[in-house]
Formats: C-alpha cells, sequence, structure tokens
C-alpha cells in the first residue's frame, strides 16, 4: 500500500487478537502499522508485534526487493511495534537503529543487546537526511511510554505520530474513526493529556499534510478534525453534552431507580441519555462515554461495607486516567447501613474540578415514593 510515490505501508493486521494490552476487547482487530521511506537511505519505521514478524519481514522483502534498508526507526519500544528488532538487526546487519537513548536502555531490557556500533542516538530536534527526505525527531515522553518520539518528514510533510492518533481496528475494518480511537484514547493515554498536550503544541508549529500513526488508518484529509479531538480529550474537556448512567444492580432494584431516572432526563428533554452496566457491559466504553460526556450519574450498592466491585473498578479507571472536569450525581442503594455515595464521593475526593449534586438519591431496598421525588430532584439538578 503506498501512502506517496516513496513512503509505503508494510505493516500488519491483526485478526486473531481477543484482548489488545491483556484488556481491551478489539472485536474488529488491531493493525500495527509500520512503514518504509524509499529513499537514497531506505528508513523502517517501527516493527510489529510478535506473532507478525515473518509477515512483516516479507513485506519488507516485497517493497524493496533487492534493496536493504539502512536504518530503523524506533519511535516506541512497547513490543506490540518493537518485538522484532533484534530480529530485523540480524536480517540486516549493515542497518543501523535509530532511538532515543531511553529506547536503547529498554533494548537492552528486551534483547540483551543495545546494538552498540550500530546505533544511532538522537533527542530532540536532531535531524537525519535520507537523500530526498530529511526526518526529525521530536520527543513525545509518555505518550504512551518515557522513550516514545515522533518524526517529521519534510519533503512529504508526514508526521509519524507513534501511538497518538491510533485506533483500535485492523485496517480492513469500515469503521467510524472516533468512536474507536477515543476508546483507545482513554484507555491507553488517557493518563497522560499533560503530556499530549505537549505533544500538540510541537506539533502546532509543524505543516503537516498526512499522519501515520502505529495504529489505525493514516490521516490524510481534514487534520484540524482529529487534531482538535486530541485536543479536547488530552484538555478533559467533555466532548458532547450528555448524561452518562453507570451502575451496578444486584436484585434490579438499582436498575430500576436509574431507568426511572434516564426516563425522566429523556422526557426532560436531555438529548444524550446513555445507561450502562458495569457488570455486564464493556468497561472500556463505559471509561469512554464517562470521559465523552459533560455529566456522570453513578448508582450502586453498600457491598461488604464497601461498594459494588464493578463499580470500585470503574472509579478507579477514571481516576487513574485523571477524570475531571464533570458534573456528578449519585445514587446508593442498601437495605441495611447504606453508605456507597459516601464511599464513592471518597473514591473521587482528589479529582479536580468536580462538582457533585446535592441531592444524594437513597434506595432503602427498592424505590419508593420519597426515593422516586429525590430522583426527579436529581434529574432537575442534572439538568440545571
Ligand atoms: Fe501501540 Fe504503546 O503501544
Amino acid at each position: 500500500m503506498k501512502i506517496t510515490e516513496d513512503i509505503v505501508y508494510v505493516g500488519v493486521n491483526d485478526r486473531e487478537i481477543d484482548l489488545f494490552e491483556g484488556q481491551y476487547p478489539v472485536p474488529n482487530g488491531m493493525a500495527y502499522n509500520s512503514y518504509a521511506i524509499l529513499d537514497e537511505h531506505i528508513a523502517i519505521f517501527d516493527t510489529v508485534d510478535g506473532r507478525f514478524g515473518d509477515v512483516w519481514l516479507q513485506n519488507i522483502k516485497s517493497t524493496l526487493g533487492d534493496k536493504k534498508p539502512r536504518y530503523l526507526i524506533v519511535q516506541h519500544m512497547e513490543p506490540d511495534h518493537a518485538a522484532h528488532i533484534a530480529k530485523f538487526m540480524e536480517m540486516y546487519p549493515e542497518a543501523t537503529a535509530v532511538a532515543t537513548a531511553k529506547a536503547f536502555c529498554m533494548m537492552m531490557q528486551f534483547f540483551g543487546t543495545d546494538f552498540q556500533g550500530r546505533q544511532r542516538v538522537v533527542k530532540e530536534g536532531d535531524t537525519l537526511s535520507l537523500g530526498k527526505h530529511t526526518l526529525t525527531f521530536i520527543t513525545a515522553p509518555m505518550v504512551h511510554w518515557p522513550e516514545v518520539m515522533v518524526t517529521y518528514d519534510t519533503a512529504s510533510k508526514t508526521l509519524f505520530s507513534a501511538d497518538a492518533f491510533g485506533k483500535f481496528g485492523a485496517l480492513d475494518t469500515e469503521e467510524d474513526w472516533a468512536c474507536e480511537a477515543r476508546r483507545y484514547y482513554f484507555g491507553i493515554v488517557g493518563k497522560y493529556g499533560a503530556q499530549v498536550q505537549t505533544l500538540l503544541k510541537k506539533v502546532a508549529a509543524l505543516d503537516v499534510q498526512t499522519i501515520c500513526p502505529l495504529h489505525g488508518p493514516m490521516l490524510c484529509e481534514n487534520l484540524s478534525y482529529y487534531i482538535g479531538l486530541y485536543n479536547t480529550w488530552s484538555s478533559y474537556e467533555p466532548e458532547n453534552e450528555g448524561i452518562m448512567i453507570a451502575y451496578t444492580s444486584v436484585y434490579g432494584n438499582t436498575k430500576k431507580a436509574v431507568l426511572t431516572l434516564a426516563d425522566k432526563l429523556t422526557a426532560a428533554g436531555c438529548p444524550k441519555v446513555t445507561v450502562t452496566d458495569l457488570a455486564r457491559d464493556d468497561m472500556t466504553e463505559a471509561v469512554e462515554d464517562a470521559f465523552r460526556y459533560d455529566r456522570l450519574v453513578l448508582a450502586t450498592t453498600t457491598y461488604n461495607n464497601d461498594i459494588f466491585p464493578f463499580m470500585r473498578t470503574f472509579i478507579d479507571h477514571l481516576t487513574e486516567r485523571n477524570f475531571q472536569k464533570r458534573k456528578i450525581g449519585l445514587i446508593e442503594n442498601g437495605t441495611w447501613a447504606p453508605a456507597a455515595a459516601k464511599t464513592m464521593q471518597k473514591l473521587l475526593e482528589n479529582s479536580k474540578n468536580l462538582t457533585f449534586c446535592d441531592t444524594i438519591v437513597q434506595i432503602k431496598s427498592s424505590v419508593n415514593e420519597e426515593s422516586n421525588a429525590a430522583l426527579e430532584k436529581l434529574a432537575r439538578e442534572l439538568l440545571a
């Protein structure tokens, strides 16, 4: 697959994977992107996941013919991209690895060698001429590991963006970019908003016409749309107005309260209400939605003097990703000594700029007239 006359895709699609990084369901598979720049000196950008080394090396061979790569540019050392560095360096003994100093330390850890005598350590702003193409290396620590760099090619105005601007899904999948890019972003890079903001500032200074990420499609048009979404996500601003209700329910009574609230919100004209059962629905979709909308309702039971485990896990996922800038409503259920709301508030106490609704709905076993009135009050506060 040609991206430009002399930039060629040599990556692979993974249709076998069930959980990406051991936790994210990827029903439409995954792509591990790798690129070749065909110039006086040939550069290959990153390797691929461990299970696809042979396919990847074959892709390189059929693209290059008798020619040999001069450089392996290693932008990120996570094994979904770096698994075949040692194999590549063995196959192409004339090649030099190009990476940050931290990446070479990681190569030593992964492969027992950092390719002394065949390494080129680069830092912020360093350049490498391939002939017609000149590469500029831009560090991007914690997007998504500390050794990460991205690369700008002046000749083609292409940004090789490492994990940034990636998405779940193999390249032969027809689906909306934002949906799976958002789930990928908040799942994988969500904690590092400040670092993504730093990278976006560096990118803003460049004339970028194509973005080549390490996952998902190459982006060639309407780049301000993708960059705009990354700016929203990394600054933790809500992307859409709407209310997400996340709940757990043991015998259906908390669920009944949640559905009653959703009906009240919809009847009052709220344009978007989404309801998620944290025990049954995809947790990674739930995390995505919590960051997408501007209001979040948490409803759970008191359990073992704590809260139901799926709710605790969900809140942990949010707080470890710096969840902030949202309006929060709380619903608790307990047959004796209900304390779930207090526990949820405590778990969120270090999250910045959260506004809690004054009304905390307390259900004692099942919804009654009193708790129904409280749900009505909560709905009004959420819509205020
Ligand atoms: Fe796609 Fe952070 O690896």
